[in-house]
């Protein structure tokens, strides 16, 4: 039987999965490495971090097979991160990743100054702090000794694929979201190039995901433990991998992820410019393009309020203390813009905050309205697509926090629709373990994948209860934020 290889290069750790050509998982193995905060609302991970994980996982991985039977590696990334490179192929400088606040100024530069209807029309969206175009504004700025040595620019899959293949490649997915790509025409944009600075000699091939960009190099191979001739897709962003994986392919379909982000992503088979730019238009894993709504923190504000503030890791416990009915009428809000916000408030100036807080508020109040605060600028996205004239009853759901039952009952009954959990809940890298199939040639296309592979394994339904409570605590929700954006503002370091 044939085994594929697909890498989830996600913001805490990798995750590996073999995958077998009849879509079951053979194994998982997951590396931790750290994220480094320098500043305030910075943002940084070592390029060499990322790929010591992946040589020290791929053996482990793999240890229980015959590994003349591995013929594909699909890796999805965490998206927009800015990994640069001199001429000799060295980092120049540690990854900014996608949820790095430091280009408040360049954002506003491109959306203000430039303008957004031009920065629309080069590329189907405007500008926002995580994007790679303002990371590489402020780079010429702020470091231009930096910015002078850049013969390559790449997003952090494609760091591990030019390690695996020394092709320097990227696909239409991950592309979208540098802000540099002209999404419609999937080309670079020479415009934004031009605004940037940067020549297109600096930039990656394009490929869509599913192409093989090379195979692995034979000193890496012999590194790994792995056969010759093992071939690698262009991979995807892994929101687009993760829809692959939970089979959100075609018009219409929506997936959940509560990773480290939270997303929404709207997958459509045709290009399409949205009136409100508070979400984004990128193009897909399967050859077609979507719509995205992103929170910068999801699962990471339970991780941070069960490890930090409380002291834990055992979530299972804590969920137990929590009571969703009674939650979900009292005044307690949480806002959980930890590391600024992206969608659709586009504020980097935004921190978490709790209100509402009395004398008798409890841990597992505070635990509850975390997860609340979380689904309600889940929702916050939902309601831009409603307001596109897209009608979701149905979602899929990955990520970290989809392991919950409780968050997922109270997800569904926030946004009043079903929530399917997909047989592999862990969507980029089975996604990117299905690109490689077909980089391979194992199979035809994303769709027969799909088709073949992801099913549902439970479908969570709105807690009828629970909905009217939880309407008119998302109305009072909405009025938060507004009433502290400009605090914000005047209290920051
Ligand atoms: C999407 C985004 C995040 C990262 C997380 O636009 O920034 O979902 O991809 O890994």
């Amino acid at each position: 039987m044939n085994y594929y290889i697909g890498i989830d290069l996600g913001t805490s750790s990798v995750k590996l999965m073999l995958t077998a050509k009849d879509g079951s998982i053979a194994n998982t193995k997951s590396y931790e490495y750290p994220v480094r905060y320098p500043n305030p609302g910075w943002s940084e991970q070592s390029p060499e971090d990322w790929w010591d994980a992946v040589v020290k996982g791929i053996p482990e991985l793999i240890a229980d097979i015959d590994v003349s039977c591995i013929k594909g590696i699909g890796v999805a990334g965490q998206m927009h991160g800015c990994v640069i490179l001199d001429s000799s192929d060295s980092v120049i400088r540690p990854a900014i990743l996608w949820n790095d606040g430091r280009t408040a100024k360049q954002t506003e530069y491109l959306n203000m100054v430039i303008g957004e209807d031009k920065i629309s029309k080069y590329t189907a969206n405007i500008a926002f702090a995580g994007f790679t175009a303002p990371k590489i504004l402020w780079l010429r700025e702020c470091e231009p000794d930096n910015f002078s040595k850049i013969n390559k620019i790449m997003l952090p899959k494609d760091y591990i694929n030019y390690r695996l293949t020394g092709v320097h490649a990227c696909d239409y997915s991950d592309a979208s979201g540098m802000l540099l790509l002209d999404v419609s025409n999937k080309c670079w944009s020479e415009e934004m190039l031009s605004l940037c600075g940067i020549d297109k000699k600096q930039m990656p091939q394009l490929f869509e995901s599913f192409d093989c960009i090379g195979t692995v190099l034979p000193s890496v191979a012999k590194q790994l433990g792995l056969p010759d001739g093992v071939r690698v897709a262009a991979g995807a962003g892994d929101n687009a991998a993760a829809a692959i994986g939970t089979g959100t392919v075609g018009n219409g379909k929506c997936n959940i992820s509560l990773g480290t982000s939270g997303t929404v992503f709207i997958s459509s088979d045709s290009f399409t410019l949205p009136d409100s730019h508070a979400i984004h238009s990128f193009a897909h894993a399967d050859g077609g393009f979507h719509l995205m709504g992103c929170i910068l923190s999801a699962a990471s504000c339970n991780k941070w309020f069960c490890e930090q503030i409380l002291g834990t890791n055992d979530y299972a416990s804590v969920e137990k203390t929590a009571d969703l009915e009674k939650s979900a009428k009292n005044s307690l809000f949480f806002l959980p813009y930890l590391m600024g916000e992206r969608s659709p408030i586009n504020d980097t100036d935004a921190t978490g905050m709790f209100i509402g807080l009395r004398p008798d508020t409890t841990r597992a109040d505070m635990f509850t309205a975390v997860l609340e605060g979380v689904s309600f600028a889940i929702r916050d996205n939902m309601e831009i697509a409603k307001k596109l004239g897209i009608k979701i009853e149905e979602s899929g759901i990955c990520g970290g926090g989809s392991k919950s039952g409780l968050w997922k009952r109270m997800l569904s009954s926030v946004l009043n629709i079903r929530l399917c959990v997909p047989v592999s809940e862990e969507g980029p890298g089975y996604g990117g373990a299905i690109l490689s199939m077909i980089a391979a040639g194992e199979y035809e296309s994303v769709a027969e994948c799909v088709g073949r592979f992801t099913s549902v394994s439970e479908t969570v339904c709105p807690d009828e209860k629970l909905v009217p409570l939880y309407e008119e605590k998302y109305n009072k929700f909405k009025k938060v934020y507004p009433a502290v954006r400009q605090l914000y503002k005047d209290i920051k370091e």
